[in-house]
């Protein structure tokens, strides 16, 4: 069993907008005799901040929404592909390349085209029916789901995922299903950690079966910590560490999609940017039919026109039809009328070293990055300071640095050519911390004489587990931050960066029990 088997502890399901129950489910290791589920409800405990009454997210009566016209045209070159009897789109990766499939007896032949390269092309052939919910990688390599099972392929060589259940044909997933992954069907949800799946309990009181796991760009997590999932009813619903909330609910929506943190529906043609309040846009040439979220860009097919929106600014693509299917490097292949077409605007950007929402727990990180255009400069920053590559070979600018504990954001940009890509990588701690076993000496020891309930200076209290998950941003802040809490003048001598330490690597690892 890998030493972090046990990532996400215990957690306490909290059903938001029903927030006189707390429902606490549990984890249960799949094999595991010993691991009875256990299901726990509570009442009584306060709603904060973050959880939102169930019909926040309807748009204030009063502001209409926004119109979306006189775009400026995006840049793009336009290479078509014709498809082949039978051949469908089944998913795009991350840098470009575009997975096709063809069923045949038995089989799924794959042929794999490539954004940036017309001349690439990749075959394989599966021995599996209907390959459904595809997530590819790379071109070489892809995750889905044929004949109720979870198949991870690299080089053509699929590997049978073990998952002891059956998947249904609309199951989703998210992440590497080899290593840290959520799969999430017909009401079930699965977790993949380590050498281990594990089930939670509980789920299906709050996520209806036709629910599925909203990904960006495969993976499960962004800085939010959270793992998104969203109804046929688009109840849009987030995972974190120790609860389930959810954040809004939109009746008559469709084509829930993330970018980044925020989630986006499409709604009686328009688009809407939620959750809370949810901002509405209309679009001059008609009607918003699809869309689809990939890297720093939603791209939305409106009448016969695609627009590319990185959530403040729309841009003409052109005029075209097809399902879209966009990649983080900054194109977008469209399919439709027996043909592929792949629209790129002048610099694509190509990332290698770290994929986006990776956690790990080495202290460094190294990151590979091209530009298609080779004329176009490369700017990159880590959360917000700018880097200066170590070394460029064939074409590939080579950054690398120092991560402290936590998310971090890596942006990646050709200032010319108005591209952007983001890379979200977490440095988790090496160590992991427990409530119980680490933080609750602490608390009583340093905290407690001022943290407890019914103070009367305004100390929150801090007694729990649950208490210090609620205010987990604000005791960052504070104690790792700021490094103002304890209150200096009241400091024990045995306060110091080692207590800092432990907290913050609670904090960042989980927030176990
Ligand atoms: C001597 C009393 C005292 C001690 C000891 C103390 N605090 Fe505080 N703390 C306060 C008071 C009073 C406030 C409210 C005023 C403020 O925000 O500064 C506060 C505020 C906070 C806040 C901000 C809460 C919010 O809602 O904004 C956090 C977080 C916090 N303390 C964490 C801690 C932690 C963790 C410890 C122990 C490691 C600790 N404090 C020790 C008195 C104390």
């Amino acid at each position: 069993m890998s030493p972090r088997t046990n990532l996400w502890g215990i957690p306490a399901l909290l059903l938001a907008g029903a927030w006189a129950s707390l429902t606490a489910g549990c984890l249960a290791e799949i094999g595991d005799p010993d691991a009875t589920p256990q299901l726990k409800v509570d009442s009584g405990v306060e709603p904060d901040a973050g959880f939102l009454p169930e019909d926040a997210g309807t748009p204030d009566a009063g502001a209409g929404p926004v119109l979306v016209e006189d775009l400026n045209t995006l840049p793009t070159s336009t290479r078509c592909v014709d498809l082949g009897p039978g051949e469908v789109p089944l998913a795009v990766s991350p840098e470009g390349h575009l997975w096709l499939g063809t069923s045949t007896t038995g089989a799924t032949l794959v042929r794999v085209l490539d954004g940036w390269d017309a001349a690439a092309e990749q075959h394989y052939r599966f021995q599996v029916g209907a390959m459904t919910r595809v997530q590819a990688w790379t071109s070489t390599s892809a995750s889905f789901i044929a004949d109720g099972k979870l198949y991870h392929a690299v080089d053509g060589l699929r590997t049978e995922v073990t998952v002891t259940a059956t998947l249904s044909a609309d199951a989703t997933l998210c992440g590497d299903p080899t290593e840290k992954a959520f799969v999430y069907s017909g009401g079930t949800l699965y977790q993949r950690d380590g050498d281990a799946w594990y089930v939670w309990e509980g789920i299906d009181d709050a996520l209806s079966t036709d629910a599925r796991i909203l990904s960006r760009d495969g993976a499960c997590f962004g800085a939010d910590d959270g793992v998104w999932f969203a109804s046929a009813d688009l109840e849009l619903w987030q995972l974190g560490s120790n609860e389930l909330r959810r954040p809004a609910h939109r009746d008559g929506a469709s084509q829930p999609v993330l970018l980044h943190d925020t989630p986006m529906v499409l709604a009686g043609g328009n688009l809407l940017v939620g959750p809370m309040p949810w901002t509405e846009y209309t679009f001059e040439h008609g009607a918003a039919t699809a869309m689809a979220s990939a890297g720093d860009y939603v791209w939305i097919q409106a009448g016969d026109r695609v627009l590319r929106f990185d959530g403040t600014t729309f841009m003409l693509v052109r005029g075209s039809a097809g399902a879209l299917f966009p990649h983080a490097s900054g194109g977008l292949w469209v399919t439709g009328g027996g043909q592929a077409c792949h629209f790129a605007p002048q610099a694509m950007l190509r990332v290698e070293g770290v994929s986006t929402g990776a956690q790990q727990i080495g202290d460094t990180f190294s990151l590979e990055v091209r530009a298609s255009d080779e004329a176009a400069t490369v700017d990159v920053a880590l959360d917000g300071a700018p880097l200066t590559a170590r070394r460029v070979a064939d074409g590939w600018f080579v950054y690398g640095g120092a991560l402290e504990l936590g998310w971090h954001r890596l942006a990646v940009t050709t200032p010319a050519a108005q591209v952007s890509r983001t890379v979200l990588i977490k440095r988790l701690p090496a160590v992991e911390r427990s409530f119980a076993t680490d933080i609750a000496p602490i608390y009583t020891t340093h905290c407690a004489g001022c943290h407890y309930d019914g103070n009367t200076f305004g100390a929150p209290d801090l007694a729990t587990v649950e208490q210090w998950r609620n205010l987990a941003d604000k005791i960052h802040r504070r104690v790792v931050e700021a490094k103002n809490m304890p209150p200096v003048a009241s400091r024990l001598p045995e306060w110091g960066e080692d207590e800092v330490t432990v907290i913050n690597e609670w904090l960042s690892g989980g927030l176990l029990p």
